[in-house]
């Protein structure tokens, strides 16, 4: 297979700058009705890494992101962030983006966007020179004073990125956040989010359904399978960045779907329950 030529990338995601961001210990979760949502996981996503969580409904992808973010605890094991237990992490270092934007309707997109800042007591000249400069990382800076209806599917998927932005967090954790999309803007929003990646030298984990968005956006991608929850596979996609509209028509692009196809294909035929990470 013919690989394109290595493109460098940024220093904060390039190999010289390794330091673990998320350290998942035996972080296991059994919620209060029983359901073990999660047997122990043990994974380690370094700073700077874009990372995906693939795998059938029920396997616990929602579970693990949560965990992480410290919106619900481990039962057992524990989660460190940045080398700290996530109890303890800052809460400006990460943001959350969830499949639906859930914007404030009442409010017009700088509001909704500064909202977080307005949170943390930011005074209002600064928050306001913050949001415009995320809006323009996304695209929406003539967007400002407009109301949410006014505003298509992807564009208030921006805001909601936007919104996760504007904290300048180090790591962004996304729950299939383009899910609801259609096919093209998804892709947009993709290669949008890449950019930003790059730019910001971001960690991000990102939850999707979809084969093709995982080899898209990642550098490696985390296969879990259902009943119990677990990470059965942690499989590199070892394509160069900055990946454009080409990379999707490429052999390596085919050869990485299809290797994720058959991953998950196993994974969700995998009634077994034994885990590697
Ligand atoms: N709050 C809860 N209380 C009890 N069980 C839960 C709770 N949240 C999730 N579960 C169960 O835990 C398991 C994992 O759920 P989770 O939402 O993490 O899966 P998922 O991989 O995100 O699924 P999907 O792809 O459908 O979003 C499922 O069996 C689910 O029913
Ligand atoms: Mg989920």
């Amino acid at each position: 297979m013919n690989k394109p030529a290595k493109v460098p990338i940024p220093f904060s995601q390039s190999e010289n700058n390794l330091a673990p961001a998320i350290e998942a210990l035996s972080a296991e979760k059994v919620y209060s009705n029983g359901t073990q949502a999660l047997l122990p996981v043990n994974l380690t996503i370094q700073q700077g890494q874009f990372v995906t969580l693939l795998g059938p409904s029920g396997c616990g992808k929602s579970t693990l992101l949560k965990m992480i973010a410290g919106l619900i605890e481990p039962s057992d094991g524990k989660i460190l962030l940045w080398r700290k237990d996530s109890r303890l992490k800052a809460a400006e270092n990460l943001s959350f983006v969830f499949q639906e934007a859930t914007l404030m309707p009442w409010c017009n997109v700088q509001k909704n966007v500064r909202l977080p800042l307005d949170l943390a007591g930011v005074p209002k000249e600064e928050a306001n020179l913050r949001v415009a400069e995320v809006l323009t990382l996304v695209g929406l800076e003539k967007f400002a004073k407009v109301l949410p209806r006014e505003l298509s599917g992807g564009m208030q998927m921006r805001v909601s990125i936007a919104r996760g932005l504007v904290t300048r967090p180090k790591l962004l954790l996304m729950d299939e956040p383009f899910g609801a999309l259609d096919e093209i803007t998804r892709n947009k929003l993709d290669s949008d989010l890449l950019r930003l990646w790059q730019e910001q030298g971001l960690t991000v984990v990102f939850v999707t359904h979809s084969i093709h968005e995982a080899v898209f956006l990642s550098q490696r991608v985390i296969m879990m399978a259902a009943r119990p929850g677990r990470v059965v596979e942690d499989i590199a996609i070892d394509a160069p960045f900055p990946r454009d509209e080409q990379f999707r028509v490429s052999a390596d692009f085919a050869h990485y779907a299809q290797q994720l196809q058959t991953s998950l294909l196993r994974a969700s035929q995998s009634g077994e329950t034994t885990q590697h990470a």
